[in-house]
């Protein structure tokens, strides 16, 4: 693990000195991004999209929904052929950021699905208010009347029928840091470097001593997926992210369901690759101004810090959490399966006064789907029902995106 300082801001140099002198890294980055006056996402600092911080899949294209709402369309009309308590439809999205993803669904149900859009509720989740704000007003022009937010929290206690997508969020959740050093595993904390003086207050990892909850984490994780952590012949200083808050998140989304699918989509590796001695560092980045570093240090609250999932412990902490795991493809493969290949080739149609609008857009679909960027992602499907003991005892969903021959 590269050691890593940044200059430290007064406010954050209170909180942790009122600490005693050192916090957590999963503390560290709840305050880094969420915190509500000082946070990037609460303060709204972090923008998402090509004039902003960093490019999402939703930002980069429209077409992007109007390709995943062949999916969900798919999916409402798989859910309203069992909806015998005729419940509304709800789409609910979790973190939806510049509300870019949600907007254009609505405008592709409008056009292509119009049999959706007049049963549908929209439901945005979103804890950071300076996003939230954003999201309103992005909102405020489309002329649908059903859309509202709420927290995971309200859901769970007044559940809905339908279908909740989390795209990009999973990995903005705080994350656990454990670092090899001396043969022995510790968990990776945050303190200040005064440098002797008052003025030059610099952030420094620091080591403190595993937790009972961790160590439980770790041995589960090992238990189920027969892996070691820290793996065989791990360098010292290797470091990994642990995805604690996963647990309690996939409980909570499980019952803000009745009946229906949840798709995530993000980055994410296997467990081989994730806690291998050759991955030393972890998956941890951050993001700001269309610049990426590996040192989550740099201007705490200006920057994104995110790290990538583990495709096991996603399946694992799921469907011990009610939740079944229906598949998992890469994005490149999940967005030909929707029909990007007809979308390409369509474009050749566009009139010839609009062959730069059909460059750009070809451009951007070609990014969706490659490989050493967006097309990595990956897209995992669930089913839950809540209205019988176990999904698959009435009814089955059949999934597009996973299926090498979309019906
Ligand atoms: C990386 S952005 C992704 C935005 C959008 N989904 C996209 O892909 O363009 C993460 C979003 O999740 C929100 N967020 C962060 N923590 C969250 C949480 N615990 N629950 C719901 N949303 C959260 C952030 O405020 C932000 O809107």
């Amino acid at each position: 693990m590269k050691a890593s300082s940044a200059n430290c801001p007064e406010w954050l140099t209170r909180r942790i000195l009122n600490a005693g002198g050192s916090i957590s890294f999963h503390q560290y980055m709840d305050w880094a991004l969420n915190d509500p006056e000082h946070g990037a996402y609460s303060s709204g600092r972090l923008k998402v999209g090509k004039q902003g911080d960093f490019v999402t899949s939703p930002a980069c294209s429209s077409d992007f929904a109007a390709l995943l709402a062949e999916q969900i369309a798919d999916w409402f009309a798989q859910l309203e052929s069992i909806n015998v308590q005729k419940l509304p439809l709800t789409l609910v999205e979790i973190g939806p950021g510049e509300g870019d993803l949600i907007y254009d669904l609505l405008s592709t149900f409008k056009e292509k699905f119009p049999e959706i859009i007049d049963n549908l509720e929209i439901i945005l989740v979103e804890p950071n208010e300076g996003m939230l704000a954003r999201q309103k007003i992005k909102l405020s022009s489309i002329s649908h009347d059903r859309i509202r937010w709420c927290s995971l929290k309200e859901l769970s206690i007044k559940p809905v029928f339908g279908i909740i997508i989390a795209h990009e969020i999973l990995d903005a959740l705080p994350v656990e840091r454990v670092v090899l050093k001396d043969s022995n595993l510790f968990r990776q904390g945050v303190k200040i470097n005064s440098k002797g003086n008052d003025i030059e207050r610099e952030l420094e990892f620091d080591f403190l001593p595993l937790t009972k909850h961790l160590e439980r984490y770790i041995k589960d994780i090992e238990t189920h997926l027969s892996i070691e952590i820290p793996p065989m012949s791990a360098p010292d200083s290797w470091c990994t992210e642990l995805h604690t808050e996963l647990a309690n998140w996939f409980d909570i989304s499980s019952k803000a369901i009745v009946r229906g699918a949840m798709l995530i989509i993000d980055y994410a590796l296997e467990a081989k690759r994730y806690y291998s001695s050759a991955r030393p560092s972890g998956s941890l980045m951050s993001y700001k101004g269309q610049r990426v570093t590996d040192n989550p240090f740099i201007k705490p609250g200006y920057w994104d810090i995110t790290s990538h999932l583990c495709i096991e412990v996603l399946e694992f902490l799921s469907s011990r959490n009610s939740w079944t795991f229906l598949g998992e493809v890469r994005q490149g493969q999940a967005l030909l399966a929707l029909g990007l290949a007809r979308r390409l080739h369509s474009l050749q149609s566009l009139p010839p006064d609009q062959l730069n609008v059909a460059l750009i857009r070809r451009e951007a679909l070609l990014r969706l789907v490659d490989p050493a960027g967006l097309g990595e992602f990956r897209w995992f499907a669930f089913a839950i029902d809540n209205l019988s003991n176990s999904y698959n005892e009435d009814w089955k969903l059949k999934t597009k995106f996973l299926s090498s021959n979309p019906y």
